[in-house]
């Protein structure tokens, strides 16, 4: 048997880094297992997030901003660059040293808060074992007070579009693309197929979503959604609702989709397809057979509240358990864990995660949607404002979109903020304090928000909630 640990966390991307280090500055004697490997075969830390997720798709979303706004918008603010074109290796090149970054950075956070990386595949054996598989096949047990499971979640794969590695990908396929395809399919108008859809049409591509429910974004408020769609499909995304995929084939070097919708079966041929319908919890020769972990009917690692497994002393955050897939939800669950194995109370607020879709312009939220409260049956009030009459908003170029705040008609607490607007991902930081803090629209609305931001937008929705918006006719 090798070391004793008094925690090993097995998983090193958003989840399971941040609960290792925190753990670690908490004076506890800390490893964490990772067994990603990248191209050169060397392990690396920060999970899907930092090097097929959340990362490397900013980087292509940025770049292919910037590319749109050259093309298409300096003129009309008197910067002339005369013709503007990409280079989409360039491009590549940027977003792995991006990923480069962010993923050395965690190995030095490791190095200088003591963490020990364990490269290879965790599985988690009865008593609290943990049995590291290295990736030369050398076998090693280690022993832990406590674990933490943080191993994330891979992509769903559908039947009628099995992925080809080159023709039909997922979401790692399509950061990888080395040109912009000229027609692209994306099947689900979810998070991914809006982000990813979003780049390569920029960059050139004719992209149509294919989206099997009616409904376009339905858990995003109504009004926002309905804008969003406008001004996507404005840009050139074209967006099948109602539309199921039952089948594909390739033919040379396309791939033609069939699929279902009102009126019946259609086809379509693609010269790329990215299947992007959702993840699923990934738990793959994780758990030995009397490890004692229980998963629920979906596959995921069934926790509490506070993120503790069916086994006393093994934990779950992240990706792995129920709850929504994002790397903020699974660090703070590693800090509320790596908190609650040193003896402190911690705990997680639920209700404030927000969410961000980044488009152009953004799709940001925290808390309920007009929708979900209608059928809880809650009485609320509504304050809107469009980036239209908001001065920076203007002199950015960047007008669209609008923010909202939605309140309880009679406490007046702010029970959601949503926001479509350039950098809404930013703004929406201001609604996620305001729930925490259990704040309301008037605490908004009397708040001193500095001119001239895009930020003045919420504290004029804020007003609005009481009718008073300043600058509203
Ligand atoms: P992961 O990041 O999946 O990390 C799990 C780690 O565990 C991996 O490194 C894996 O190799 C390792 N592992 C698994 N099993 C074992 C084992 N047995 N032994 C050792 N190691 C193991 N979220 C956002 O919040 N914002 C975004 O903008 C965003 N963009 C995204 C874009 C894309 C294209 C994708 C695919 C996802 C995006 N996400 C985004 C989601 C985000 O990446 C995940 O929610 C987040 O990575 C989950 O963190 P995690 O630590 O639970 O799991
Ligand atoms: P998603 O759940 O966001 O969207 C999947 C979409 O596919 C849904 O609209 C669904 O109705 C549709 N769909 C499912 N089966 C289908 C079928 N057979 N035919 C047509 N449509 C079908 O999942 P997505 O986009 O794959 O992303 C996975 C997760 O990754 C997200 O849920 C999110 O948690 C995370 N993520 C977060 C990002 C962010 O925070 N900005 C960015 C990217 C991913």
């Amino acid at each position: 048997m090798a070391d004793k640990f008094d925690v090993i966390v097995i998983g090193a991307g958003p989840g399971g880094y941040v609960a290792a280090i925190r753990a670690a500055q908490l004076g506890l004697k800390t490893a964490c297992v990772e067994k990603w490997v990248n191209k050169e075969g060397k392990t690396v830390h920060g999970g899907t997030c930092l090097n097929v997720g959340c990362i490397p798709s900013k980087a292509l979303l940025e770049t292919s901003h910037k590319f749109v706004e050259a093309r298409d918008h300096f003129a009309e603010i008197g910067i002339e660059v005369g013709d503007v074109s990409t280079n989409v290796a360039k491009m590549l090149e940027f977003k792995q040293q991006v990923i480069n970054k962010n993923v050395g950075g965690i190995s030095m956070l490791f190095k200088a808060n003591g963490v020990t990386a364990l490269e290879g595949a965790g599985k988690l054996l009865a008593g609290k074992k943990v049995e590291v598989t290295g990736h030369d096949g050398s076998v090693e047990t280690y022993e832990a007070s406590q674990v933490v499971i943080a191993s994330g979640s891979v992509p769903v794969n559908i039947p009628p579009a099995p992925l080809t590695g080159d023709i039909i990908v997922d979401s790692s396929g399509a950061l990888e693309f080395t040109e912009a395809p000229k027609r692209l399919g994306v099947i689900g108008a979810g998070v991914i197929g809006l982000e990813l859809g979003s780049v390569w049409s920029r960059l050139g591509s004719e992209v149509t979503v294919i989206e099997a429910l009616e409904e376009f974004l339905p858990s995003v408020d109504a009004q926002i959604a309905k804008e969003a769609q406008k001004l996507l499909a404005k840009q050139g995304l074209e967006i099948k609702l109602g539309a199921k995929v039952t089948g594909s084939e390739i033919n040379g070097n396309e791939v033609e989709v069939r699929y279902a919708d009102k009126d019946g079966e259609k086809t379509q041929a693609f010269d790329k397809l990215i299947v992007c319908v959702g993840r699923k919890p990934y738990t793959e020769k994780l758990l030995a057979g009397d490890a004692g972990v229980e998963l629920d009917q979906r596959g995921f690692i069934k926790v509490d509240e506070q993120c503790r497994t069916s086994v006393e002393g093994v934990f779950a955050i992240g990706d792995v358990v129920r709850g929504p897939m994002l790397a903020h939800k699974a660090s703070e669950e590693g800090v509320m864990v790596a908190d609650i194995i040193a003896g402190h109370k911690a705990q997680m607020n639920y209700e404030a995660i927000p969410s961000v879709i980044y488009t152009s312009p953004e799709v940001a939220w925290v808390g309920k949607t007009e929708q979900q409260l209608k059928a809880e049956g809650v009485d609320y009030k509504v304050g809107t404002f469009p980036f239209s009459a908001n001065g920076r908003a203007l002199a950015n170029n960047a007008s669209e979109g609008m923010a909202k705040v939605i309140a309880d008609a009679k406490t007046d607490r702010v029970l959601g903020v949503h926001i479509l607007s350039q950098h809404a991902g930013e703004l929406v930081a201001q609604g996620v304090i305001a729930l925490e803090f259990g704040s309301s629209a008037e605490d908004l609305a009397l708040t001193c928000f500095a001119h001239p931001t895009t930020s003045e937008a919420i504290h004029e929705a804020a007003l609005a909630v009481d009718g008073h918006a300043i600058h509203m006719a």
